[in-house]
C-alpha cells in the first residue's frame, strides 16, 4: 500500500485495480501515512491558507427527482422559494463585508428561471462586487447558455458528476437523466473557459469501490480545478430513505487520494463532512481538504434547502457562520483567506 501511496504522490495515475486495491486494503498506520502526505501536498501549494466560498442557495424549486435529494421534485413536503434579486445582493453584501471574496449561487434545475434573469443576476453582481469571483451550481444546461453566463462574467461552475459508473448512474437518478449528458456538460463548461468543479457522493447507495475507482479515473482524465466530495447522507423524505450514510473514514481517505493525486486543486472540506461528524471539516482539512463553504443564504429560507437530515448551520446567520469557521480552522492551525482563491496551474 505503502507504494501505491509513493505512486499516487509521483503522480503515476494508478490503474482501476490498484484503486480499487488501495481503498479496500489501507491500513490504519497506511491510512495515518495518506493523509500525512496528503496534508503536505495541500500545505505545499496553499501553506496554511483556507479559501472561504460564501453560498447561497437562491432556489429550492427543482425539475429533476434525483432519488438522493432532498429538494427533489416529488418531495411535495418541502416548501419551495426562490430569493429575489434583491435578497441576492444583500447576501452578497453581508458577505462582502466578512469578507468573502467568492459568492456561489446554488440551487435546483429551476425550470422557471430564464437565461436572461440569471445573466442580469450575474451583471449585477460583477458589477457590484468587481474584486470577487462568481460560481453558478444550478446543474444541466446547453452549451449556449453556459456560454452565455460565462460571456456575462461568471467564472466557475460547479456540477459534479456523481458516479462516472453509467449502471450505477442509473440507480441514483431516473430515467431522464444521463451521465453521457452530465459528462458533457462538463467537458462545454471546460471548453468554454470556466474553472470547473467535478465530483460525487461518497458511500451514495449500490457504489462499489470499482465504482470509486472509476470516480477517480474520471477525475484524473476530466482534470477540474476543483473536486467537491462528501458523504451521501439520507434523507427521510426520498425513496433513499433507509439507505445507511456515508462514512467520515472513506470521505477523509478520499480527499487524501483525490490531493495526491490532483495536488493544486480547490478541494473543499463539504457541509455534509461537517453534518457526519462535529470536527469533519476540520478533519478534511487536515486530510488535504483547502476550501470551505459557508451558508450566506438567508437564514428564514435555510431550512428548506435540506439535501439531507440533519444538514448543519440551518440556524444560524451568515457571520455566525463565518466566525465560527474562523475559529475552528484557526485551532488546527488554519487561516480564513481573504481572496478570490483562483486555481493556479502549476
Ligand atoms: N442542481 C444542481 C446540480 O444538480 O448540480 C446543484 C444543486 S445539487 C442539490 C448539489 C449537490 O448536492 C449534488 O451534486 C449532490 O452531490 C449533493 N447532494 C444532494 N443530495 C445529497 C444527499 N442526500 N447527501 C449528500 N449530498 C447530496
Ligand atoms: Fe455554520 Fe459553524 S459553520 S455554525
Amino acid at each position: 500500500m505503502r507504494e501505491l501511496i509513493r505512486q499516487l504522490e509521483e503522480e503515476r495515475i494508478l490503474t482501476k485495480e490498484e484503486f480499487v486495491d488501495l481503498l479496500g486494503n489501507l491500513t490504519a498506520e497506511d491510512e495515518i501515512v495518506l493523509k500525512e502526505r496528503a496534508n503536505l501536498t495541500s500545505r505545499r501549494y496553499f501553506d496554511n491558507k483556507v479559501y472561504t466560498r460564501g453560498l447561497i442557495e437562491f432556489t429550492n424549486y427543482c425539475k429533476n427527482d434525483c432519488y438522493y435529494c432532498g429538494i427533489r421534485r416529488s418531495n411535495r413536503a418541502v416548501e419551495r422559494y426562490k430569493l429575489t434579486m434583491e435578497n441576492i445582493l444583500d447576501c452578497c453584501r453581508e458577505g462582502h463585508k466578512l469578507g468573502f471574496r467568492t459568492f456561489v449561487l446554488q440551487g435546483g434545475e429551476d425550470g422557471r428561471i430564464s437565461d436572461d434573469e440569471i445573466i442580469t443576476i450575474i451583471h449585477k453582481i460583477k458589477e457590484e462586487f468587481p474584486d470577487c469571483a462568481l460560481t453558478l451550481s444550478i446543474g444541466e444546461k446547453s452549451y449556449d447558455s453556459y456560454l452565455s453566463y460565462y460571456k456575462a462574467g461568471c467564472d466557475r461552475y460547479l456540477l459534479r458528476h456523481e458516479t462516472a459508473n453509467e449502471e450505477h448512474y442509473r440507480k441514483l437518478h431516473p430515467d431522464n437523466l444521463s451521465l453521457e449528458n452530465r459528462k458533457q456538460c462538463l467537458r462545454n463548461l471546460k471548453e468554454i473557459g470556466y474553472q470547473v468543479g467535478a465530483g460525487f457522493m461518497v458511500g451514495s447507495p449500490y457504489q462499489t469501490l470499482e465504482h470509486i475507482a472509476e470516480d477517480l479515473l474520471f477525475l484524473k482524465d476530466l482534470s477540474p480545478h476543483m473536486v467537491g466530495i462528501g458523504p451521501f447522507i439520507p434523507h427521510h423524505e426520498t425513496p433513499f430513505a433507509n439507505q445507511a450514510k456515508g462514512t467520515l473514514e472513506q470521505t477523509l481517505i478520499l480527499i487524501s487520494v483525490i490531493r495526491l493525486m490532483l495536488p493544486n486543486v480547490l478541494l473543499p472540506a463539504t457541509t455534509a463532512l461537517g453534518t457526519i461528524h462535529p470536527n469533519g471539516r476540520e478533519m478534511g482539512i487536515l486530510a488535504g481538504a483547502n476550501v470551505v463553504m459557508p451558508n450566506l443564504s438567508p437564514t428564514n429560507v435555510r431550512k428548506k434547502y435540506e439535501l439531507y437530515d440533519n444538514k448543519i448551520c440551518t440556524g444560524d446567520e451568515a457571520a455566525e457562520c463565518r466566525f465560527c469557521l474562523e475559529r475552528r480552522m484557526k485551532k488546527i492551525g488554519y487561516e480564513l483567506a481573504v481572496d478570490r482563491g483562483d486555481f493556479q496551474p502549476i
